[in-house]
């Protein structure tokens, strides 16, 4: 199966980033995460731009989220929200025709310089893609609190030992629930 992994910061020592680089040496061995074109060029959402037709860059996250099996989005906490670029993406994809997110299969992840590991930030991120019908795994949560700790910036990868644990337990749940998902679907 092939998941792919949106981030939500654009920072180039971004902490999510890395979390996001990082995936693809903890999945199973059936899944496969290819990151998502990045939302850095997503232009500011404006009804009137999207009259003229979409942005190449929204038609082609529209697109990967269409192709893949199920989405990993892994965010940043800004002011206990998700940062404004993510929820303009999303804003985006969503008014897309044969809307990309509904009925796809989504984990999410988070990591923070701060204690809560950006919780705040997720559960919000969980009541927006209510609308847009996304099915949201419950369980694992994975939330990467004082990531600066946790991660090699000169490698630019994750190393803590129990939160690359914790991720693999995710991704091994989220593999099930995509299986589930596409089972009852075809039923
Ligand atoms: C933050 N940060 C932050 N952290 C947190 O845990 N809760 C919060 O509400 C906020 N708010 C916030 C707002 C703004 C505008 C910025 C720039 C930062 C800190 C944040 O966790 C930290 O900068 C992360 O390193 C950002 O993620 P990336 O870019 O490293 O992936």
């Amino acid at each position: 199966m092939e998941i792919l992994a949106i981030c939500g910061s654009v920072r180039a020592g971004s902490f999510n980033a890395m979390v996001v680089r990082t995936l693809p040496l903890l999945a199973p061995a059936g899944m496969k995460i290819v990151a998502a074109p990045s939302i850095e060029s997503v232009p500011t959402y404006n009804a009137d731009l999207q009259a003229n037709g979409f942005s190449n860059v929204v038609l082609q996250i529209g697109d990967a989220i269409h192709k893949a099996d199920g989405v990993i989005i892994v965010t940043p906490e800004y002011n206990y929200s998700i940062p404004g670029i993510l929820k303009n993406a999303i804003d985006w994809v969503s008014r897309l025709p044969d809307q990309p997110f509904k009925n796809k299969p989504i984990a999410l992840q988070s990591a923070s310089q701060g204690v809560l590991g950006g919780v705040r930030a997720q559960y919000h991120l969980r009541q927006i893609l209510v609308f847009v019908e996304g099915l949201v795994l419950n369980k694992p949560e994975v939330f990467i609190s004082g990531v600066q700790n946790k991660a090699d910036a000169s490698h630019g990868e994750l190393t803590d030992g129990s939160t690359r644990d914790l991720i693999k337990q995710q991704l091994h749940a989220f593999e099930t629930f995509v299986r589930g998902i596409k089972r009852n679907a075809i039923e």
